[in-house]
């Protein structure tokens, strides 16, 4: 009997999850059916991330329980794991005969069906010249919020950092593309996009006549005028990740004060404080750089939410260095912050250092910067007890089933009671309580 029915789980960024709607759609296209759950997939593929440490023995813990399901299925993985192990998978773990890359998605139904024929199957070739982004709204992860890959892969190569591996080379997207994708979500009744990137200040138009096209735009960057261009389709929300420090430039937040619909969140992962450490990292700015680009943001004229990525334990970062970033925080008051230990990727450039920051003083940095940080969480969110924030209601909480649940345009999580009827809704909600991560709060009117 044939196997058709697929199960695909990821895990990573928002790229993964965007990887993995687009492969959705392919797959059904093709004629497979999608499924929620595992145990009743005849394929399983596993959508895999490498930033973490130990990303590698997680895969070969997962692949070991899903095929031991009842139905045997079909394992393959896809992913960055993917791309950067190829066919040593195989080797590593007998259970898996499908390695998928990252730019490899739309060709996994030939894929399946070789790893089906031949026992096992392997690409991780590029995407080849025109094809499709389209992915189908029964794919999308929500049916008011979708993501819009606009660039793919990063040139930047930070010394720590796999991703330019995984990835490869900055790909950008044609606008043109972009502004249809986004034009159709408006008539589908999407309600916000999110424009991904690993940069997407790095976004830049792949012709000269695409280039003309976005000329009637305002703003100094590329990305800036695609910005614009995207907010004039009257999208009602737009929010857009990852900004990259050294190519921030302000006239985004210029883009942001004339556009009531570009969201008032900017994600600027600073990475460290000190400057040794950034140039170690390669990151191409200075503290005093960082510093500016916070500036410009908290000039905007609606506040803008700023949140951030910080490593903790580079190799050779002293105890000094690292209360540097501390004061990098206390001085940004970030309103939301991911911290990461850092952990050798090999193959990148710091790999060629000692990892000599011992577990113990990352565990302890990491503790203390924690604590900092939510410190400053605890200031900023209990700022917004009375005020008003416009959200959208996504869903039921996951805390209590009275309760709904939200982002604000500042991509604060909002927990409200309400009717179900709401979803989908844009909402007026008076914040009443702040805790550690969420607000909660009462609608006072619907907006949209
Ligand atoms: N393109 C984004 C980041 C993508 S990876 C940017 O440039 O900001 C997401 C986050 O993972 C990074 O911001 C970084 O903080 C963390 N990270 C990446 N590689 C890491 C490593 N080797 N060790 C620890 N954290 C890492
Ligand atoms: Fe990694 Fe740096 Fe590229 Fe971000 S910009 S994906 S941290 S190499
Ligand atoms: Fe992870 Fe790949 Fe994204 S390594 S963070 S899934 S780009």
């Amino acid at each position: 009997m044939e196997r058709r029915r697929v199960y695909i789980e990821t895990h990573g960024c928002q790229m993964n999850v965007a990887d993995t709607e687009r492969a959705a759609t392919r797959l059904r296209a093709a004629g497979y059916e999608l499924t929620d759950r595992p145990e009743e997939a005849d394929v399983v593929l596993l959508n895999t991330c490498s930033v973490r440490e130990k990303a590698e023995q997680k895969v070969y813990t997962r692949v070991g329980e899903v095929r031991r399901l009842a139905r045997r299925p079909l394992v393959g993985v896809m992913g960055c794991v993917a791309q950067l192990e190829g066919e040593a998978l195989f080797e590593r773990a007998p259970g898996i005969r499908l390695v998928v890359g990252t730019r490899a998605t739309d060709r996994l139904p030939v894929l399946i069906e070789r790893a089906q024929t031949a026992r096992r199957a392997v690409d991780l070739g590029d995407r080849q010249e025109g094809e499709r982004w389209d992915v189908s709204p029964v794919e999308r992860h929500s049916p008011y919020v979708a993501f819009v890959p606009i660039i793919e892969g990063c040139n930047k190569f930070c010394s720590y950092c796999i991703v330019p591996f995984s990835r490869g080379r900055e790909r950008s997207r044609a606008a043109r593309e972009i502004i249809a994708e986004v034009e159709r979500l408006g008539e589908l009744g999407y309600r916000e996009v999110h424009m991904l990137g690993q940069n997407v200040n790095s976004w830049r138009p792949r012709t000269e006549s695409e280039r003309a096209g976005l000329e009637s735009f305002a703003g100094a960057t590329p990305f800036s005028r695609l910005l614009r261009a995207v907010a004039a389709t009257g999208m009602r929300r737009i929010k857009f990740t990852t900004s990259f420090p050294r190519d921030f430039h302000p006239d985004i937040v210029t883009a942001i004060d004339e556009h009531e619909n570009l969201c008032n969140w900017v994600h600027l992962p600073v990475q460290a404080g000190s400057d040794r450490i950034l140039r170690l990292m390669r990151r191409g700015y200075t503290r005093r750089d960082y510093m500016e680009r916070v500036a410009a943001i908290r000039r905007a004229r609606r506040p803008i939410a700023l949140t951030s990525d910080i490593i903790i334990g580079f190799p050779t970062e002293t105890r000094a260095e690292f209360e540097e970033t501390l004061s990098l925080v206390r001085e940004c008051e970030f309103d939301g912050l991911y911290i990461f230990k850092y952990s050798e990727r090999p193959g990148t450039r710091a790999a060629s250092m000692a990892d000599d920051v011992s577990p113990e003083e990352k565990r302890e940095r990491f503790l203390q910067l924690e604590e900092v940080q939510r410190e400053i969480q605890r200031r900023r969110l209990g700022a917004l007890v009375g005020q008003e924030l416009e959200v959208l209601v996504e869903g039921t909480s996951a805390k209590s089933a009275e309760h709904l649940t939200g982002h604000s345009t500042c991509n604060r999580v909002v927990n409200f009671a309400g009717d179900g009827r709401l979803c989908g809704r844009i909402v007026r909600v008076r914040i009443t309580e702040a805790k550690e991560h969420s607000l909660w709060g009462e609608v006072v009117a619907e907006v949209a």
